[in-house]
């Protein structure tokens, strides 16, 4: 059963705000290794989706698994012990702060013990470095303010921190959204990278572009509804998932 099992899942989540149902029957699977896009118009639900697979609002009905388990996140630490990580648009990152400070904030190693105890700065450079390296993301110098980077290798900067910090499903908010179309294609490369490398990613997106360009499978929300979710037939084009976003039918 859980051998094939996505990564994490929402099975039926209906999620309620007093009198506004946000998210209705919602079924969606983040499969390791593949790219799943989530596509919705302004309100349409998908923050609320992301939300409750994070961790921050439990569902009203329904569940979230995790490797086919049902788990009920406490918390979104909770979440992210279980593997869930979140790049949200505003990036939790402190601007001043140079690059590698940024990229183990909040879990920073040490080294000695006692009151001898302190940051392990070399470590954390090189650490920093590799992973970087590692995805091919280009930043010469890991000291340099992280506020002084562009938008893209900003947000590059986060994805990596997160799958350094042991993520195995990614969820991604609309991470192109501020972006032009090079730097956009330098975090889509990116998030390939990952992908390829068996973690599993959930793209938030508005722009069917950027969802063709990255996406293995994609979710349609309306109205709290999933209308559509397809894995991406070889060959899908943009009029066909415009389509599907536009109102393509019931659920096939
Ligand atoms: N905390 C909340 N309290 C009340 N209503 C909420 C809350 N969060 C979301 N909603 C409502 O739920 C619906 C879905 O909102 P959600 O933020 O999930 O949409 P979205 O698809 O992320 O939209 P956008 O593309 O604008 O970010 C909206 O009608 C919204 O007003
Ligand atoms: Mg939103």
């Amino acid at each position: 059963m859980t051998r094939h099992a996505p990564v994490l899942a929402a099975r039926g989540v209906t999620r309620r705000f007093g009198r506004v149902t946000a998210l209705a029957d919602a079924t969606l699977e983040v499969h390791g290794g593949r790219v799943t896009c989530l596509l919705g118009d302004n309100g349409a639900g998908k923050s609320t989706l992301i939300k409750v697979l994070a961790g921050v609002h439990p569902p009203t009905e329904g569940r979230v698994e995790v490797d086919g388990r049902p788990v009920a996140f406490a918390s979104p630490r909770d979440a992210q012990r279980h593997g869930i990580a979140v790049v949200y648009q505003d990036l939790a990152v402190i601007p001043l702060m140079s690059v590698w400070r940024n990229f183990f904030l909040g879990r920073e190693p040490t080294v000695g013990r006692g009151p001898l105890r302190r940051l392990d700065t070399a470590g954390c450079r090189a650490a920093t470095r590799e992973a970087l390296d590692a995805f091919a993301i280009r930043i010469d110098d890991v000291d340099r303010p992280l506020g002084t980077l562009s938008g893209g290798e900003r947000q590059s900067v986060a994805i990596a921190r997160a799958v350094h910090a042991g993520a195995r499903a990614l969820i991604l908010d609309e991470p192109t959204a501020a972006l032009g179309v090079r730097q956009s294609g330098l975090v889509l490369e990116h998030i390939r990278r990952v992908r390829d490398a068996g973690v599993g990613v959930l793209l938030v997106t508005h722009n069917p572009k950027d969802a063709l360009a990255a996406g293995d499978a994609f979710v349609v929300l309306r109205q709290g509804r999933v209308v559509a979710a397809e894995a991406a037939p070889a060959g899908m084009g943009l009029a066909r998932l415009v389509e599907l976003m536009s109102g393509g039918g019931p659920q096939s």
